[in-house]
């Protein structure tokens, strides 16, 4: 019986390593495919070698296994950031550059793969790396557990969800946008179809275009400007994280955590984050879009939204 002991083991880590799950990365990544100007595709399909209709899906979780590989773990600490607040709901603010250690956090990251992918002194390999390196970042960053310290971003408070033994940080991961979509089990044990993040991103681009969502698509911009350099990127990077840091407070941990340690959040708890979940992976797709653009064509691609 002694697989019985390691297999639990083996998917513990992975689920301390996860990030968004499958869903939410491939999802947002398919929004941003949606506002991409032709340039921009042409571009990235070409270093990404794949012209599929999923072709940033695909890759949208690849940091994640990465970072798992032997020799890699040097990349892990660029999916987050450490806000050390007051234990939130009491105040969420970030300090930069104190929150980021000198090893990295993702704001550095962003800034690091930005100035990266359009080095042209680097291999093509390393560009395409930093470009998916970009894809993944830009979606940890609006996960709001991805920029809080407290209770290591709630991987240490432990929940039940749905009647499934989690985390708080894996719930937000991946039970709660799985149960939104239905996908059963509410873990990341769940397989995901291509069918299943596009039809998602399908419909949040509906609701970007004709819906509640199409005023705040300015808002979610005004740090996207030229030049993409390191310091442009890491100065946006740190207002989208600080963002993010917000909604711990406004909602994630507003219950304070030790209070959610040990609590099924399931229910009512659910029913709230369902909105938080939908605007951070819409927030997420529609400010890669522009990022790529910026990088790839020199403008967002958004001028004439209104
Ligand atoms: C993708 O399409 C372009 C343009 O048609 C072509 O040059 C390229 O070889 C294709 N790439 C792959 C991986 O099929
Ligand atoms: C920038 O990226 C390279 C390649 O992944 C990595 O070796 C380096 O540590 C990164 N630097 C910073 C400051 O994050
Ligand atoms: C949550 O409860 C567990 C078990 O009682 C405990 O080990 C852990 O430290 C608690 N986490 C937090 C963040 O308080
Ligand atoms: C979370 O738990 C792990 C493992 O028990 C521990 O190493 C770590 O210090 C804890 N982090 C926080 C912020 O409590
Ligand atoms: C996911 O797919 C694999 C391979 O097809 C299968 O073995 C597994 O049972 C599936 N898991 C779930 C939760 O459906
Ligand atoms: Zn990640």
């Amino acid at each position: 019986m002694k697989t019985s002991v390691v297999i639990p083991v083996v998917l513990a880590q992975a689920a301390t390593v996860s990030a968004w799950g499958k869903l939410g990365h491939a999802t947002i990544a398919s929004v941003a495919q949606q506002y991409l100007t032709p340039n921009t595709v042409d571009q990235v399909q070409a270093m990404l070698g794949d012209n599929s209709t999923t072709y940033m899906g695909n890759i949208a979780s690849w940091a994640d296994t990465f970072r798992s590989e032997s020799g890699n773990g040097w990349s892990s600490g660029f999916h987050y950031v450490n806000g050390h607040d007051a234990p939130p709901p009491e105040s969420c603010h970030l300090i930069l550059p104190e929150d980021c250690p000198p090893e990295g956090c993702i704001v550095s990251a962003i800034g690091n793969y930005t100035e990266r992918v359009q080095n042209k002194k680097l291999s093509a390999e390393q560009r395409t790396q930093a470009l998916k390196f970009i894809i993944h970042f830009l979606g940890d960053i609006t996960q709001p557990l991805h920029t809080e310290a407290f209770g290591g971003g709630g991987n240490n408070v432990t929940v039940t969800f749905q009647g499934y033994k989690t985390n708080l940080h894996a719930a937000w991961d991946t039970s709660i946008p799985n149960a939104m979509l239905g996908i059963s089990p509410p873990t990341y044990a769940a397989n995901i179809t291509d069918a299943d993040f596009l039809g998602w991103a399908n419909n949040l681009a509906a609701k970007i275009n004709l819906g509640s969502y199409h005023k705040d698509v300015r808002k979610w911009l005004r740090y996207h400007a030229l030049p993409t350099n390191r310091k442009g990127a890491e100065r946006a990077a740190a207002a989208w994280a600080q963002d993010s840091n917000e909604e711990v407070c406004d909602y994630v941990m507003k219950v304070p955590g030790n209070q959610l340690n040990g609590t099924e959040i399931g229910g009512d708890y659910y029913q709230g984050a369902k909105e938080v979940v939908e605007r951070s992976i819409i927030k997420g797709g529609v400010r890669l879009a522009g990022w790529l653009n910026l990088i790839f064509d020199k403008h967002t691609g958004f001028e004439s939204w209104h």
